[in-house]
């Protein structure tokens, strides 16, 4: 590990990703860190006393260093009721397959960044990560003063330029190869679509943090050419979502066995754009019945919510990235240590 991230004492230069929505589990962030690398919370969903309990969770089971992840809010999107009246006919018929109600739908559409980002200060963890823009420079503040180093997440080397020059202590770069959501800045924006080796040249030309290379990592051959590239550490999330410890659910597990996997961006799920396994509802709701994010991420959460306790891939967000080849299902330490052979 180079510069900053130096100071956090990890074994191996790799983050385990953050994965909101159920992958990261207490146990996945816990045997990660313990194993050398850094696990992260994927704090993005949770309520600030749920960021609590997450945390001293992983505590309870290593006294190795982590990171909160969260996602930056922007302001809300209006919905008008044209808009939500698309959106329900559009999903009627998943939710009568499913035997859903109509929801009762109104904003606010996600949790209060605010409260979330006072319950990381108190919980204090050695890294906060977060992706979708610039941390203002009142939380850049408290952050450094709370001693967190920092890391945003760009999908650009424009974006990587903006995060440098607020002051974040290392840059993730996402690749186009990516398993979740894309860190775009903009949510309204067009995807630019630049792969990471692409991303990490054309980045180690404008910033001089050190670079977190992420997207379609997969095996320690991977992770030594992107070092080798000029990255200072990887940060790998499909490779670790059949881990043992992960919370990765069974349909969801099932979606992800074999050694291909098809997968593709989407804003169907939540507005945003995302990279995950090809599945029913990605490839038949209509965009143009899409709302943005976060209105459309808590307008198919029962949806998802239902298929998920069906045993149903169909109308699930199988994140997932475009790396191929069995996923491994033992103990994330075993995965590690493969990662690193000695
Ligand atoms: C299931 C899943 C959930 C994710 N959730 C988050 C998240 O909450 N926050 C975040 O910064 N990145 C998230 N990501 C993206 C990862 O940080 C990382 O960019 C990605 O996993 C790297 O590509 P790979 O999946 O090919 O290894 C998620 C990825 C996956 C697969």
């Amino acid at each position: 590990m180079q510069g900053t991230l130096a100071k956090l004492g990890l074994r191996h230069p790799l983050i385990v990703a953050p994965m909101a929505g159920g992958p990261s589990s207490p146990a996945l962030v816990a045997a990660s860190s313990s194993a050398g690398a850094l696990g992260s919370i994927g704090a993005a969903y949770s309520s600030p006393a749920a960021i609590e309990e997450f945390t001293q969770n992983v505590r309870a089971r290593t006294d190795r260093p982590f990171a909160i992840n969260l996602f930056i809010q922007h302001p809300q999107p209006e919905v008008d009721a044209a808009t939500l009246e698309r959106a329900i006919s559009e999903t009627a018929k998943y939710r009568a397959e499913l035997g859903l109600p109509v929801p009762e739908f109104a904003a606010p559409y996600e949790e209060d960044f605010d409260r979330q980002f006072e319950a990381v200060l108190r919980a204090r963890p050695a890294v906060l990560s977060f992706v979708f823009g610039v941390l203002s420079t009142e939380y850049m503040r408290a952050a450094r003063k709370a001693g967190m180093l920092i890391i945003g997440t760009a999908t650009t080397p424009e974006e990587a330029l903006a995060l440098e020059e607020s002051g974040v202590d290392a840059i993730t770069l996402q690749g186009y190869e990516a398993g979740g959501h894309r860190g775009i800045f903009d949510p309204s924006a067009e995807d630019s679509e630049i792969g990471i080796e692409d991303l990490l040249a054309r980045s180690l030309k404008k910033a001089k943090v050190p670079l977190i290379a992420a997207g379609g990592i997969m095996t320690g051959s991977d992770i030594r050419s992107i070092l080798a590239r000029g990255a200072s550490a990887v940060q790998m999330g499909t490779a670790f979502l059949a881990t043992s410890e992960a919370g990765t659910s069974a349909p969801y597990r099932a979606a992800l066995a074999g050694v291909e996997r098809k997968t593709r961006t989407t804003r169907a799920f939540s507005g945003r754009f995302a990279r995950g396994v090809e599945n029913r509802f990605m490839n038949e709701v209509d965009a143009g019945a899409v709302m943005p994010f976060p209105a459309q991420n808590k307008f198919t959460r029962d949806i998802r919510a239902a298929s998920t306790a069906k045993g149903s891939p169909d109308f699930l967000s199988l994140w997932s990235g475009t790396g191929s080849g069995e996923l491994w299902r033992g103990p994330a330490s075993d995965l590690i240590a493969r990662l690193f052979p000695a």
